[in-house]
């Protein structure tokens, strides 16, 4: 509860939204929405967001929903392959570049800044960064590379969560990884697979 209470501070104080309640009870569950049909059955791509921050518990659950840990071994929402886990999400958000800290359930300062504009052309108030730790995870002999299926598992439940939430969002390719990359500072072991933009929908 600590751990969660921590993140939501630490979303309050990098979106402007609301803080945490008083006694740090997180709003995430681990039930609700959207009856999952329901979700499968709006999931769309909306390309035009309003510029609204979103709540500490959609960006909270987004995460989660991504690749949070679901289990008390802590495993994932997401499968990985050999359950390496080499896959993670950075957020960024107007006053930075945020690591998802998954076993901790908090946001951790990788580099102040906004680089939402780096990460592709559309302008919403989050954009997530699916990113592989190629150390951890390599393409098999036969060329096959699991770690950006496990971008996609992750896009995926992201996308689902957007869609039980009512939230827009377009999984982006067309962005410059190597710029993207120079640009965090990321080390040369992490690569960039996939960036989404979030937010709630124009119309
Ligand atoms: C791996 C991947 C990369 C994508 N890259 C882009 C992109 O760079 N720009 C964009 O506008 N849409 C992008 N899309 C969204 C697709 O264009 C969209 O999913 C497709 O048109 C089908 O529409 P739907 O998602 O509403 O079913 C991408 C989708 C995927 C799965």
């Amino acid at each position: 509860m600590k751990k969660l209470f921590l993140l939501l501070c630490v979303c309050a104080a990098v979106t402007g939204v609301a803080s945490a309640p008083a006694d740090g009870l997180p709003p995430q569950a681990k039930r609700g929405g959207m009856p999952l049909l329901e979700a499968l059955s709006r999931r769309r791509t909306i390309r035009e967001f309003r510029p609204d921050a979103l709540t500490d518990r959609q960006l909270n659950e987004l995460l989660w929903a991504a690749c949070g840990v679901n289990r008390p071994d802590g495993k994932r929402t997401i499968p990985t392959a050999m359950n390496r886990q080499d896959l993670s999400v950075i957020v960024l958000l107007p006053a930075g570049a945020y690591w998802y800290d998954a076993p901790a359930a908090k946001l951790v300062l990788h580099k102040a800044g906004d680089f939402r504009p780096q990460a592709s052309r559309f302008d919403a108030p989050v954009k997530l960064l699916f990113v592989s730790d190629t150390e951890k995870l390599k393409p098999t002999p036969d060329g096959r590379d699991f770690a950006a299926v496990h971008a996609g598992a992750a896009a995926q439940n992201a996308a689902l969560y957007c869609a039980s939430e009512g939230l827009a969002n377009v999984w982006v390719g067309g962005f410059d990884p190597a710029a993207l990359s120079q640009a965090l500072e990321l080390p040369a072991k992490w690569k960039i697979q996939l960036t989404m933009a979030v937010g709630l929908p124009a119309k």
